[in-house]
């Protein structure tokens, strides 16, 4: 086959007079009798082709039946457009080309969408018709940019003297907290591999291996509850170091982040982050991936509360939950049917109410709780409340408050306009408890995972009170989006053995599950810990897509099923028969 001399995005005034040859897609026709414009697309560009009757009647002939993302390789030379018809927003837009021979290499059906970046195109059929929607420019740019970020980060990494290593797919389950993807075994009846949810446990082993810095792009797999940011199958920058502490892993990853931004995208981020504790996160913004960029904090009134006469309040402090309140700047003028929405906002959110007051311009309180509260001892609780203020108020456990609040200071910035789209706002999330206590299960469950280290002045209090216990933990949030989390792990068996005390995991269940780890730990394990990032959430971001969907090349949907290939599929009698799978019909 002949080839290309350039891509459909090269040419420019430069190469007027040039014989070229050109291949690509269709994207539009026009047809102006004697002369047939063609705008030819590849992944680089689009290029307008002439066919002019007058010129090449043969060529102008063959150009009338090509139809959109139809397949074609042109020759002709390169001819500047005529004076007036130059279009400035087209990177080729001062030239033509004028057709002297075409080669139709390929028909194509009518596509079920323009191919173009804002065609209104609906999620089921971008998705069964993936190759096609993959072929938009948007989505060209956003599988460069991916690659662009893998690339930059395999280079910075090698650069630091990791080592990039491969673990296994078929493998056992890895304690990340989803449900997993199980794959039968023909040859051992009955048992089966789980898909990594992640390379925890091989990350860990390679340490004691001693291989000192371990990386790797690396697929995980989580069957939870998917969103836009959350898929079945997703992909990690995973590492791990030995011989750190925190300090010295976080150094590392947000060097790494701030390249890749720099790099990728030209926005620099400024080194060190900032640092918030959990706990502080939760008491200002409700969120343990606060978004940065608006401030709008929670302010507590549980002391306010405790003497008020208002019930719910009272009640509330009275069997040892919070109030919280957000000041809505301006919100004063929130219609009664606003406040309301919000209202009801509130209770999807899991609140039981929530109750509001306005700032007069008195600084007298307007709202049906107002006889209820001691305006001057409210205002005063509140010094940066306002005239003209709304007051919205979380009481219940904290869970629920910072949840509710948390999330309803998101959707007001969003409603009020408050975020800075061009702001970018990295933070450090620190000491997450260790440990959480499960109310319906009655137990103690790892915040993060069972092999995360405790704080060096905490191991103390694991005993006496191991909810008050914190991680030697840290993720990474940018513009409320958590992009990494990692931690310091247990080096050393019996620190690793109380703590499986503590999750109830017994002797057996901790050696069928991690048998192998925990042995590993008692060969002269070296102290490490390591990070891991969403590589989806990162370019989701950096390409700013509104999914993770928009930068996965074939991606599932909400109920994890492939469009495209319809995975997953029943599978023939004898294929289970070898499995030794019976199914139980489930309708
Ligand atoms: P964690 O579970 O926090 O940690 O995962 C690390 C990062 O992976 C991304 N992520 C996801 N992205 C898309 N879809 C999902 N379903 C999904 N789940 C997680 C998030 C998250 O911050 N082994 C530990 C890391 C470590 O301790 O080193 C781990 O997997 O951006
Ligand atoms: P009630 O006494 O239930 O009529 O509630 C009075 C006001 O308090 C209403 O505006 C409710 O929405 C609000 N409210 C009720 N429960 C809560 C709660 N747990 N937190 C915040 N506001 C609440």
């Amino acid at each position: 086959m002949k080839t290309r001399t350039h891509m459909c995005g090269q040419l420019r005034a430069a190469e007027i007079g040039k014989a070229v040859r050109l291949m690509g897609w269709v994207q539009r026709r026009r047809d102006h009798g004697g002369l047939v414009f063609i705008d030819l697309r590849d992944h680089t560009g689009i290029t307008q082709v002439v066919f002019n009757s007058d010129i090449n009647p043969l060529a102008h002939e063959q150009a009338q039946p090509l139809r959109n993302e139809f397949v074609i390789c042109i020759s002709g030379i390169v001819s500047p457009r005529p004076t007036g018809m130059a279009n400035p927003n087209l990177p080729t837009g001062d030239i033509d080309v004028m057709v002297d021979c075409l080669e139709i290499l390929n028909e194509a059906k009518t596509p079920p969408f323009m191919i173009e970046d804002d065609a209104d195109i609906t999620d089921v059929l971008r998705l069964k018709y993936r190759y096609l929607d993959l072929r938009r420019p948007k989505m060209q740019r956003l599988l460069a940019l991916r690659h662009q970020v893998t690339a930059c980060v395999r280079s910075f990494l090698n650069e630091q003297a990791f080592l990039e290593v491969e673990t296994p797919m078929l493998t056992k389950s890895t304690p990340e907290g989803a449900r997993d993807y199980l794959v039968p075994s023909r040859v051992n009846p009955g048992s089966f591999f789980a898909l990594p949810q992640s390379p925890q446990l091989f990350k860990q082993i390679l340490m004691v291996a001693g291989t000192d810095r371990y990386y790797q792009i690396a697929r995980c797999f989580r069957d939870e509850d998917l969103r836009f940011d959350r898929q079945p199958e997703f992909t990690q920058i995973d590492l791990e170091m030995a011989f750190v502490d925190r300090e010295q892993v976080m150094a590392l990853a947000e060097q790494m982040i701030s390249v890749v931004f720099q790099t990728t995208r030209g926005i620099s981020l400024a080194i060190p982050f900032p640092r918030l504790s959990y706990q502080k996160a939760m008491d200002r913004y409700g969120s343990d991936k606060p978004d940065l960029r608006f401030d709008m904090p929670l302010h507590d009134l549980t002391a306010f509360a405790a003497h008020t006469e208002f019930k719910v309040f009272k009640e509330t402090v009275g069997k040892g939950g919070i109030v919280k309140a957000l000041i809505v700047k301006g919100g004063g003028s929130f219609a009664r049917s606003r406040i309301d929405a919000l209202g009801e906002t509130a209770k999807a959110f899991g609140a039981k109410g929530l109750a509001w007051v306005k700032i007069a311009s008195d600084r007298q309180l307007e709202s049906v709780i107002a006889k209820f509260l001691n305006a001057p001892a409210l205002v005063a609780a509140l010094p940066s409340a306002e005239p003209g203020d709304l007051v919205i108020f979380g009481a219940d456990q904290p869970k629920i408050v910072y949840d509710v609040l948390g999330r309803l200071r998101l959707l007001l910035a969003e409603e009020l306009n408050l975020i800075d789209k061009e702001a970018w706002r990295p933070l450090w999330v620190l000491d997450f408890p260790l440990l959480n206590y499960d109310e319906a299960d009655k137990r103690f469950v790892a915040v993060h995972h069972p092999f995360t280290a405790p704080l060096d002045e905490d191991i103390g209090s694991l005993e006496s009170a191991p909810v008050k216990a914190r991680a030697k933990a840290y993720d990474m949030v940018v513009n409320g989006n958590e992009i990494g989390g990692g931690s310091i792990r247990i080096h050393r068996r019996e620190v690793q053995s109380k703590l499986f005390d503590l999750l109830g995991i017994g002797k057996e269940e901790s050696s069928a599950k991690f048998g192998f780890l925990l042995e590993a730990l008692e060969y002269g394990a070296p102290p490490h810990g390591g990070i891991a990032f969403g590589l989806d959430r990162l370019v989701m971001l950096l390409g700013g897509a509104d999914s993770i969907r928009d930068v996965i090349p074939f991606p599932k949907t909400q109920k994890a099923q492939c469009l495209m290939t319809e995975a997953p599929s029943p599978v023939s009698p004898e294929q289970l028969r070898d499995l030794s799978i019976k199914i139980d019909k489930i309708n």
